[in-house]
């Protein structure tokens, strides 16, 4: 007897249906229908090379009988036997949450699925838990969070990035219209080119079209595959990357697959407005979530890995009078570190740099009144440190290899319980000790020699790291509730919503050019929320594009504030200027980290850039130009976006003051005058009352 299953959200919804052969089908996904009569399609045979399964829409495919598609799981069981036959079981559905059962009743393995929504928002969020019910081993091959069918028999723009170190969240698009396309990372950890996200539509824009999306909720080697059949489904796959992977599932055990957010929206910025509040109000940490982050100064690229308290607190005390609220020391600190030969594993303070400790310093930066922060890369050894010359068989590593160094370092085996303690403590004894409040934990290299002898299945040890750095991060909020957590990983080479669940926000590039980050901004703001991208304020590029401490302050001002430029070259007149931003930003900070974001303008599209930020009594409008304008064509009108259409608003442009109403603004536009390169220009359009 067939059954169908409807998750409904605000506005979408999701239907399931189980047909006669219990087979489970996928039925439909999009905007709320409302509708309980849905069909469940038939299937058949159509000839000897297109088969019932292959034609069938199912809803989490399993590698076995005449399946041919790409699948969401594969398995092996202890006879050999690597066909997976999985029916349905049962089903459980409560106000919050449907879980379907599926079982390959031959060998007791059972998957469920599950589907959780929530009271505000139109986001489900999607995982798969597997159980060993039989009295053998069964080795996982491939296990993804969700297989996604897309409802039109058209081709779709796919969107993923493809960056690099230096130049993450590049933005690419390309049609699928056959075969697969597939977005993954092998590294270890995310890494810098794709991202562990899924984003489709028809020439869908920002205001318009719908947009089908998904965010993987996982920092390891990840793989996104789309692919389009010979009738024109396109289905998708996100999940831990099922290269060099497998899991041996114990007779008894059972496994989670990581979650992965899903949504519908009418046009992108409705999407990343969605998924940055969910983001907000059910993944992020919860201590710091709700709450704007501070600005924050860090010392890395002014000091690099020269480090002493008199520098230190040099640059405290300008970051201080500037208006930061948290000092963050580098790399630099501790071991034998001078350089990036050494020192990596001994999280212990340098002497020689501090010589009376590291007290000294962080009770100055708190008579400051700022929180101290500090680096570590707890991941990583050098082979020039006692914590090596003590435990060389630590790293991944296989006997009869020579290892791999990357930035002279290696990978940290942290699937070994005394290693993952060992990366524990050695935060948690400076956390004793000291009274740092912010960790900025970094993680530079791929694997490489991923062998782990500790393990009886050493395959599986891509995703027992990457569950062991969430372990350990959560252990340190747990006892640290004040703690605040940055993931950087040379950059954005860890910045997904994995990471997101359990550290308060990321580094996304090591490149802070105000230009090229704009491009980076925009490609992480596609799914991310903004609130958690630090975006420091440096000097990087000023002999090669220099352009004005504005502008500089206007690009980082678009994220999470912070200052990284070495402030002891800072003159008075800069000094002023970064004064006056930093309070400005404090007064926008809960517009730009909370409220909803319109991408008005790009410059690959329109040569200028202008992003509005806005929450109910407020917008505040960045018009930054890159080019001059054509001389004809300075005068640009904006029509902005998420304004009380009944409420009046004033803004001042160009010394300038105008009241316009929110309808006006939307439809009619805000008139400005752009001519010059590199000019930006911060807007606030206040409600009037
Ligand atoms: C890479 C990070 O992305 C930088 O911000 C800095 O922390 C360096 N590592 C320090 O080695």
């Amino acid at each position: 007897m067939s059954k169908n299953y409807f998750i409904n959200t605000e506005n979408t919804t999701y239907a399931i249906g189980v047909d006669d052969k219990g087979i489970v089908r996928h039925l439909y996904w999009g905007s709320r229908i409302d509708d309980e009569s849905l069909e469940i399609p038939d299937i058949w045979d159509t000839n000897s090379n297109h088969s019932d399964m292959d034609n069938a829409v199912t809803e989490y495919t399993a590698f076995g009988g005449k399946m041919y598609r790409n699948c969401a799981v594969k398995c092996r069981y202890f006879d050999n036997c690597r066909d997976c036959i999985l029916k349905f079981k049962s089903a459980a559905q409560n106000e919050n949450e449907l879980v379907i059962t599926l079982e390959d009743s031959v060998y007791s393995f059972l998957v469920e699925l599950h589907y959780v929504t929530y009271p505000d928002s139109d986001i489900i969020t999607r995982f798969a838990r597997l159980k060993n019910k039989s009295d053998n081993d069964i080795l996982i091959e491939k296990m993804m969070s969700a297989e996604i069918s897309l409802p039109s028999e058209l081709p779709y723009e796919i969107m993923n990035t493809n960056g690099s170190w230096g130049g993450e969240f590049q933005l690419e698009s390309e049609t699928l219209k056959a075969g697969s396309v597939v977005f993954e990372s092998r590294k270890g950890t995310t890494g810098h080119t794709n991202q562990p996200t899924f984003i489709a539509h028809q020439g869908a824009n920002e205001d318009f079209g719908t947009v089908y999306f998904a965010a993987l909720g996982y920092s390891g080697s990840f793989k996104v595959e789309a692919q389009r059949d010979f009738k024109g489904i396109t289905r998708v796959t996100l999940g831990v990357n099922d290269f060099d992977f497998s899991y041996t599932l114990k007779a008894g055990q059972e496994l989670e697959t990581p979650c992965v957010y899903i949504g519908v929206s009418n046009g992108f910025a409705q999407m990343s407005n969605d998924m940055s509040r969910f983001a907000i109000n059910h993944i992020l940490p919860r201590a710091y979530a709700q709450k704007p982050l501070p600005v924050l100064y860090n010392s890395w690229e002014a000091t690099a890995f020269d480090v002493n308290t008199k520098g230190q607190l040099e640059l405290a005390k300008k970051a201080a009078e500037l208006g930061c609220e948290l000092f963050v020391m580098d790399d630099g600190w501790f071991g034998k570190r001078n350089n990036d030969c050494a020192g990596l594993g001994d999280w212990f303070v340098n002497e020689e740099k501090f010589p009376n400790g590291l007290d000294e310093l962080i009770n100055g930066v708190n008579a400051l009144k700022m929180d101290f922060g500090l680096w570590f890369e707890p991941e990583m050894v050098q082979r020039d440190s006692d914590l090596f010359r003590a435990h060389p068989d630590w790293v991944y590593h296989y006997p009869t290899r020579e290892n791999n160094e990357l930035r002279n370092q290696l990978v940290l085996n942290l699937t070994k319980p005394e290693v993952e303690q060992y990366v524990f403590d050695c935060m948690d004894k400076m956390l004793e000790k000291h009274n740092i409040r912010y960790i900025k934990w970094d993680m530079n290299r791929p694997f490489s020699e991923v062998g782990a002898e500790n393990l009886e299945n050493a395959q599986e040890l891509w995703l027992r790291h990457t569950k062991a750095v969430y372990a350990v991060a959560d252990r340190l909020k747990e006892k640290y509730p004040y703690l605040q957590l940055e993931a950087c990983a040379s950059g954005g080479g860890r910045a997904d919503l994995g990471a997101l669940g359990h550290f308060d926000m990321v580094w996304t590039s090591d490149n802070t050019d105000p230009l090229d980050r704009l491009v980076i901004q925009q490609g992480f703001s596609m799914l991310y929320p903004i609130k958690c991208m630090r975006a420091w304020v440096t000097d990087w590029n000023d002999n090669r594009r220099p352009v004005s401490l504005d502008f500089r302050f206007a690009s980082s001002m678009q994220g999470s504030l912070s200052i990284g430029a070495n402030l002891n070259e800072y003159s008075e007149q800069d000094i002023e200027k970064a004064k006056k931003y930093i309070a400005l930003y404090k007064e926008i900070r809960p517009i730009i980290q909370f409220g909803k974001l319109y991408r008005l303008r790009n410059e690959s599209a329109h040569g200028y850039w202008a992003n509005e930020y806005v929450d109910d009594n407020e917008a505040v409008l960045f018009v930054m130009t890159t080019a001059y304008t054509l001389d004809n064509r300075h005068h640009k009108v904006l029509n902005l976006r998420g304004l009380d259409e009944k409420a009046k608003y004033s803004y001042t442009v160009d010394g300038r003051e105008f009241v316009h109403s929110g309808a006006y603004l939307m439809n009619g536009g805000l008139s400005l005058e752009l001519y010059n390169p590199f000019d930006a220009k911060i807007i606030r359009i206040k409600k009037v009352d």
